[in-house]
C-alpha cells in the first residue's frame, strides 16, 4: 500500500454553499467560510442520527445497513446525498487506514469514532488511543471490543487536553457540529504542543457546504435534524487556516483524500 504525500499550496478562491434550513434559505458566498455562526447556533442542536427513528442505533447494532445523509430540507436538493455502509464502520479498519495510524504519534483520540474500529487498529498498532462520540449504541459497542471511548460530545469536556498526539476526524467527521472551524478550533485546542490531526476531505476539492442534516435508513426511518457540514481538501485547508491550523499535506489513499493538520 503506498500513500501518495502532496505539500499543500495555496488556496484559491471559491462559491461556497451555506443552506439555512430554518430559513428556507440557500446563500451563496464569494469564497470559502461558513458565516460566523456557532456550534449549533445556526442550525440548533441534534447529533447524527440521533433522535427520530433512531437510524443509526439501529443499524449499528445490526452491523449492516445502508444510511442516508440528506439536508433536512427539500428545497436544499442542490446539496447531494451522502450513502454510508455501516458494514464499513462495523468491520476492521482497512489497510489503507491502518498504513495512516502508522504515521500518527499517539495517544490518539478518535472524534466520533463510531464502534471503533480505527481504535481496534491503534491498538494492534500498540498505539495508545480512546475515541470520543455522542452516540451511546457507539459507544457500547466500543466497550464490547475491549476499546475505550466516552460518551460524550467533543465541545464538551475531554480528558487529558492538550495532551494528544493526534486527533482523528475520518469518515465525514469534520462535519460534527456544523461548522468546521470550530470544530478544528475545538480539537486543536486538545492536542500537545506537537500534535495532528488527521482529517478526511471529501473528493470534490472545492465544495463547501453547511447544512440542517437528517440520517435515513434503507426503509426510510430518519433521524431528528442535526447541524453539518461538508468540504473537499481546498475548503478544508482553508478552514483550517482560519483555525489556527496548516494544512501540511495531502494524502490520497484508496480514493480518499487525508489532510495532515499542525498548529502554526
Ligand atoms: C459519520 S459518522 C462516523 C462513524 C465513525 N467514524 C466510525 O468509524 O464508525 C459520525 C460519528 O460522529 C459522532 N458524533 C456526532 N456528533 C458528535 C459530537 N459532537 N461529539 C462526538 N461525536 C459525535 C456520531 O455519533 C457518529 O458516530
Amino acid at each position: 500500500m503506498s500513500i501518495e504525500a502532496v505539500p499543500m499550496g495555496p488556496h484559491p478562491r471559491s462559491d461556497v454553499l451555506v443552506a439555512g434550513a430554518r430559513t428556507g434559505a440557500l446563500f451563496r458566498r464569494g469564497r470559502f467560510g461558513q458565516g460566523s455562526f456557532r456550534q449549533g447556533g445556526f442550525f440548533g442542536q441534534g447529533y447524527f442520527g440521533q433522535g427520530g427513528s433512531e437510524p443509526y442505533a439501529r443499524n449499528l447494532s445490526r452491523g449492516l445497513g445502508r444510511l442516508t445523509l440528506r439536508p433536512e430540507s427539500e428545497l436544499q436538493e442542490s446539496i447531494g446525498p451522502v450513502h454510508f455502509n455501516t458494514i464499513g464502520w462495523s468491520g476492521p479498519a482497512t489497510a489503507g487506514e491502518r498504513e495512516l495510524l502508522r504515521t500518527l504519534r499517539g495517544p490518539v483520540l478518535d472524534v466520533g469514532c463510531g464502534p471503533g474500529r480505527m481504535l481496534a487498529a491503534a491498538r494492534e498498532l500498540g498505539l495508545a488511543s480512546m475515541g470520543i462520540d455522542s452516540s451511546p449504541a457507539a459507544v457500547k459497542l466500543v466497550a464490547e471490543r475491549g476499546g475505550a471511548a466516552i460518551l460524550g460530545s467533543i465541545f464538551d469536556s475531554v480528558p487529558h487536553e492538550r495532551g494528544w498526539g493526534s486527533a482523528l476526524l475520518l469518515d465525514g467527521n469534520i462535519g460534527i457540529g456544523g461548522n468546521i472551524r470550530v470544530l478544528l478550533e475545538r480539537v486543536a485546542s486538545l492536542l500537545a504542543p506537537e500534535g495532528q490531526v488527521l482529517a478526511e476531505a471529501e473528493p470534490a476539492d472545492l465544495l463547501d457546504v453547511a447544512y440542517s442534516a437528517v440520517l435515513e435508513d434503507s426503509d426510510g426511518r430518519a433521524s431528528a435534524a442535526f447541524p453539518w457540514a461538508r468540504a473537499g481538501a481546498k475548503a478544508l485547508a482553508f478552514h483550517a487556516e482560519r483555525a489556527g491550523l496548516d494544512a501540511v499535506a495531502t494524502r490520497t489513499v484508496q480514493g480518499r483524500v487525508f489532510l495532515t493538520l499542525e498548529r502554526r
